[in-house]
């Protein structure tokens, strides 16, 4: 049975899971206007502390900014109810989504009066990918990505994930672990849920943050983590730059580094013995898990 939380803080108090339901009218299921976030936590040798806390609560207010919804609480709230319910939970290794939505019950695509409703749930998740010790088979999906011209790509709304559950859905049915998504112009974008990385002659590239993606947290932490020894170079990335690549990855909070070995029938070497998508996955593993001093700071202790 799939894991439920004992506790969801749900507008301001914490309640039991069976009870945090909501209206079938709910605006936010007719019209995906809701936004969230998706953090980790990690047992560490000293307690368990959570992955750029900060960040991701910046984000989610950055991303309640651009749809002007005005969530009722400050960061420092969010952050604190955060911690709250992974002691509470008693989670560990842990899954955190915090999510703000119109939870009007009233049809119609104008909430005249929004009723926003901010809950936080913690939850177990594993490995989101699968096992990928031989890296994973993604697709380029048929499916282009939204331009941010017409949904902020800087935005996590919920409404735009249909794009991304369309593209992987797609991949998965054809036998693919996930999907990448290029832009409306043929150039790389990104996968459903994570940022993509290649590596060709030992240089690692990513798309820069002109293309319609996520400012994701874990790649802005793999560009500093290796900012010194082989800087990330991010440009446009062409399709056929991506297919001929030695390597490739993708980066994101659930999808931590995960090798991706094939691109729809191109193979890559990525999961193999040294590879830099092998040393970047080892790098960022010690780094959520407290094991290297010099990022210690972007782990927030829950006790
Ligand atoms: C579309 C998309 N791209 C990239 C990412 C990776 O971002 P992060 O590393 O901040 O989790 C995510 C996950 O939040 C995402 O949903």
């Amino acid at each position: 049975m799939a894991y439920k939380p004992e506790f969801v803080w749900m507008d301001g108090k914490t309640i039991e899971f069976e009870k945090a339901n909501v209206s079938i009218l709910t605006h936010a299921l007719h019209y995906g206007t809701g936004i969230f976030e998706g953090i980790r936590s990690y047992q560490t040798d000293d307690g368990v502390a959570i992955f750029r806390l900060d960040d991701h609560v910046k984000r989610f207010f950055q991303s309640a900014n651009i749809y002007r919804m005005d969530l009722g609480y400050t960061p420092d709230q969010i952050r604190e109810a955060i911690i709250s319910m992974i002691v509470k939970n008693k989670n560990t290794d842990s899954y955190i989504r915090p999510l703000a939505f119109y939870a009007n019950s009233r049809l119609g695509l104008h909430p005249n009066e929004p009723r926003i409703s901010v809950a936080i749930i913690t939850t177990k998740l594993d490995l989101y990918l699968g096992k990928s010790e031989d890296g994973i088979r993604v697709k380029i999906s048929p499916w282009r990505k939204i331009d941010s011209t017409a949904i902020p790509s800087m935005a996590k709304g919920t409404g735009q994930y249909l794009s991304s559950y369309l593209s992987s859905h797609d991949a998965k049915m054809d036998g693919y672990n996930e999907a990448v998504l290029l832009d409306k112009s043929g150039f790389v974008a990104e996968g459903p849920g994570e940022n993509i990385f290649s590596v060709k002659d030992g240089r690692i590239y990513t798309p820069s943050l002109e293309s319609p993606i996520l400012a994701g947290i874990t790649r802005d932490s793999v560009i500093r983590m290796f900012e010194h020894e082989n800087p990330v170079i991010e440009k446009r990335v062409g399709l056929s730059e991506l297919l001929t690549s030695d390597e490739a990855f993708f980066a994101g909070t659930a999808a931590e580094i995960t090798p991706i070995s094939e691109i729809s029938g191109y193979k890559l070497s990525s999961a193999k013995k040294g590879s830099i998508a092998e040393t970047v996955k080892d790098r960022y593993f010690k780094v959520v898990r407290g094991k290297d001093s010099k990022y210690r700071h972007w782990l927030t202790f829950v006790e």
